[in-house]
C-alpha cells in the first residue's frame, strides 16, 4: 500500500497530434495514433498549468452537468444548443474528409456527440491565443476542394440528429407536407462551451480512412467562426452524430499517454473497431456495464457514458458513494460518467468532503501547502519539503459487479510549487444537492485515466479498462 515517492513532472497544455496508420493488420479494426506536439511548460509554470487545469475541469463538469435538455434548436432562434469543453489538456487524433481527403486533427471527446471542423479559409477564431497556435492560420476543411462535400438539407433525417424529429421546425419557410423543401438548408448551429462558443452550418462528405474504410455521407460541422477553440472536436459520445454512431462501431479503446510525455516523441493508439467480434472479453481487463440514463426528457445526458461506481476505497478505507449520487435518478440527475474532455475528475460535495477527508487523515502527518491550494485551485495539496519518501494511500474506484480501477499515484497526485509539494488532482465545486445544477456527480476525467486500455464496448454495453503503458517504446 506504500508507494515510492514519484511524482512527475507534467505539462497539462498539451495537444496530441496524430500521424495516421493503418499497420495494424486486423482487418476488422482502424488504428489511429497519438503523440505529442505542444511543448513543455516550465517547472515555474507548475501551479498555473495545475490551475488552468482546475479552471478548465471545473468549467467542463458545468457544461456537462448544465446541457440544454432538449434537443438543439435552430440557431436562429438564439437558443444556446450545446456545449463544448476547451481543455486544452485533450488528446486528439486526425481524421480525413473530402474528396481528395483533407487531414484535420481533432479533440476526442466521449462527453459530446457532433463531430466539426473549423471549415473556412477565413475562420475566425477570437481569444485563440493558445501556445503554438496562429490563430489567424488554423488549418481548416474547404468544401468546395472536394468533390463530395454537400450542404444537409432540412429533409435529411441528419438534420433530425441535430436539430429533433419535428421536420417544421428544422424548414423554416417552406412546409414539408405540402412543398418540395429540397432546396432549404438544415438550420446553422451554435454551440456554446465553457468558456466559448463554435457556429457554422452542416455538412455530408467522406470520411476516409486510407486503405482501411470510407465512410459516405459522413455527418459533420463546418464551423465558420468560434472562441477558443482553435481545432474541430471529434465527439464519441452517444448521439446519433457521433462518429462511433455513424460509423456503427462495435467498440472502440484508446490508451492515454501519461502526460509527463508531452514535448517527447511517445504516441499511444485510438483502435476503432468496425465490426462484431462477439462478446469476448480483451484479456487484462475488467468490465462494468453502462448504464442508461433514465430521464425521458434531457438527450444531453443520453449522450453520456454512464458507469455505476459505487465505493472509493483509499489506502483500504471504504468510502461508499450514497444510492442518491451513484445512481441516475428519475430526473437524469447523479451518476458517474466517463469522459475524455476532462482533465481531473470532478465530485459533487457530498461525495468529495468524504474522499478527501479521508485522504486528509491518511496524510495528516505532511503538513498542508495551503498557499499552493489557493495559487492552483485544488482543494489538497501536502508539503513535502525535508521528507525522503511520501507514503500515498491507495487509490481505487470499485464498481458494481465487483470491477476494480486501481491507480497508479502519478494518476491522482500532481506535482505542484518547486517540486516540494503535490496535490490531489480530484476536485469539487462545492456545490451539492439540492442546489447543485444536476446532471452527473461524477466525471472520470482523462488525468486518471492514463495508462490504462480503456474500452467502450457497445456491442455488448460494457465498460472495459486495464492498467496498461500507453507508451510504445517502453
Ligand atoms: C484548395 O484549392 C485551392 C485551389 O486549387 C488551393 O490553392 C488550396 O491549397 C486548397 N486548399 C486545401 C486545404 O486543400
Ligand atoms: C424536389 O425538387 C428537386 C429539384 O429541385 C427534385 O430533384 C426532387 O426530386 C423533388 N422532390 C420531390 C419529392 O418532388
Ligand atoms: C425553393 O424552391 C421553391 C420552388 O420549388 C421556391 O418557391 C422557393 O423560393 C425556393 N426556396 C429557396 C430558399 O430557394
Ligand atoms: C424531466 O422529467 C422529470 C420527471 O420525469 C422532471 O422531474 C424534470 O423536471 C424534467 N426536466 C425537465 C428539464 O423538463
Ligand atoms: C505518523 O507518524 C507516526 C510517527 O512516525 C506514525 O507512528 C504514524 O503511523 C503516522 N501516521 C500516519 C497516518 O501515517
Ligand atoms: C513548505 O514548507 C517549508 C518549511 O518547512 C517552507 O519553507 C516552504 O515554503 C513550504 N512550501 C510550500 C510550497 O508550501
Amino acid at each position: 500500500m506504500a508507494y515510492p515517492y514519484i511524482l512527475y513532472s507534467l505539462s497539462l497544455l498539451s495537444l496530441f497530434t496524430f500521424s495516421f496508420s493503418s499497420s495494424n493488420p486486423n482487418p476488422n479494426t482502424i488504428t489511429l495514433p497519438l503523440s505529442p506536439l505542444f511543448t513543455k511548460s516550465q517547472s515555474s509554470d507548475l501551479i498555473n498549468s495545475l490551475k488552468t487545469a482546475a479552471t478548465s475541469s471545473l468549467t467542463r463538469a458545468h457544461h456537462l452537468k448544465t446541457q440544454n435538455p432538449n434537443h438543439k434548436q435552430p440557431s436562429s432562434s438564439h437558443t444556446n444548443t450545446q456545449i463544448y469543453p476547451k481543455s486544452y489538456g485533450g488528446y486528439s487524433i486526425n481524421l480525413n474528409f473530402g474528396t481528395p481527403p483533407q487531414t484535420l486533427s481533432f479533440i476526442l471527446d466521449t462527453g459530446s456527440s457532433l463531430v466539426w471542423f473549423p471549415c473556412s479559409s477565413h475562420y475566425l477564431c477570437s481569444n485563440c491565443n493558445f501556445p503554438n497556435i496562429n490563430p489567424t492560420k488554423i488549418p481548416s476543411f474547404i468544401p468546395r476542394n472536394s468533390s463530395t462535400s454537400k450542404i444537409l438539407g432540412c429533409t435529411n433525417s441528419k438534420c433530425g440528429y441535430i436539430f429533433g424529429p419535428d421536420i417544421k421546425s428544422r424548414c423554416r419557410g417552406c412546409n414539408p407536407q405540402s412543398q418540395n423543401c429540397s432546396n432549404i438548408t438544415c438550420p446553422a448551429y451554435i454551440i456554446q462551451y465553457g468558456l466559448g462558443s463554435t457556429a457554422g452550418f452542416l455538412l455530408l462528405d467522406n470520411l476516409d480512412f486510407p486503405g482501411k474504410k470510407t465512410v459516405e455521407n459522413f455527418l459533420v460541422g463546418c464551423s465558420i467562426l468560434s472562441t477558443r477553440q482553435p481545432s474541430g472536436i471529434a465527439g464519441f459520445g452517444r448521439g446519433e452524430d457521433s462518429l462511433p454512431s455513424q460509423m456503427g462501431l462495435k467498440r472502440f479503446s484508446y490508451c492515454l499517454l501519461s502526460h509527463q510525455f508531452d514535448d517527447s516523441s511517445e504516441n499511444s493508439n485510438l483502435v476503432l473497431q468496425v465490426s462484431s467480434t462477439g462478446d469476448g472479453k480483451t484479456s487484462g481487463l475488467s468490465y462494468t456495464p453502462f448504464r442508461k440514463n433514465p430521464s425521458t426528457n434531457n438527450t444531453a445526458f443520453l449522450e453520456y457514458y454512464y458507469v455505476n461506481l459505487r465505493t472509493v476505497v483509499i489506502g483500504g478505507k471504504r468510502v461508499k458513494i450514497p444510492l442518491t449520487i451513484s445512481e441516475p435518478g428519475t430526473d437524469g440527475n447523479g451518476g458517474t460518467i466517463v469522459d475524455s474532455g476532462s482533465t481531473f475528475t470532478y465530485m459533487e460535495k457530498e461525495i468529495f468532503d468524504l474522499v478527501s477527508k479521508e485522504f486528509e487523515k491518511q496524510l495528516s502527518n505532511y503538513s498542508r501547502a495551503k498557499d499552493v491550494e489557493a495559487a492552483s485551485g485544488l482543494s489538497l495539496c501536502f508539503n513535502f519539503t525535508d521528507v525522503k519518501t511520501v507514503q500515498f494511500p491507495e487509490l481505487v474506484f470499485q464498481f458494481k459487479g465487483g470491477a476494480k480501477m486501481k491507480l497508479p499515484v502519478e494518476n491522482y497526485f500532481s506535482l505542484a510549487g518547486e517540486g516540494e509539494a503535490a496535490c490531489l488532482t480530484v476536485m469539487s465545486d462545492g456545490v451539492s444537492a439540492p442546489e447543485r445544477n444536476g446532471g452527473p456527480a461524477i466525471i472520470l476525467g482523462n488525468y486518471q485515466q492514463q495508462n490504462f486500455n480503456i474500452e467502450f464496448d457497445l456491442d455488448n454495453d460494457r465498460f472495459g479498462f486495464g492498467p496498461q503503458s500507453c507508451q510504445k517504446s517502453a
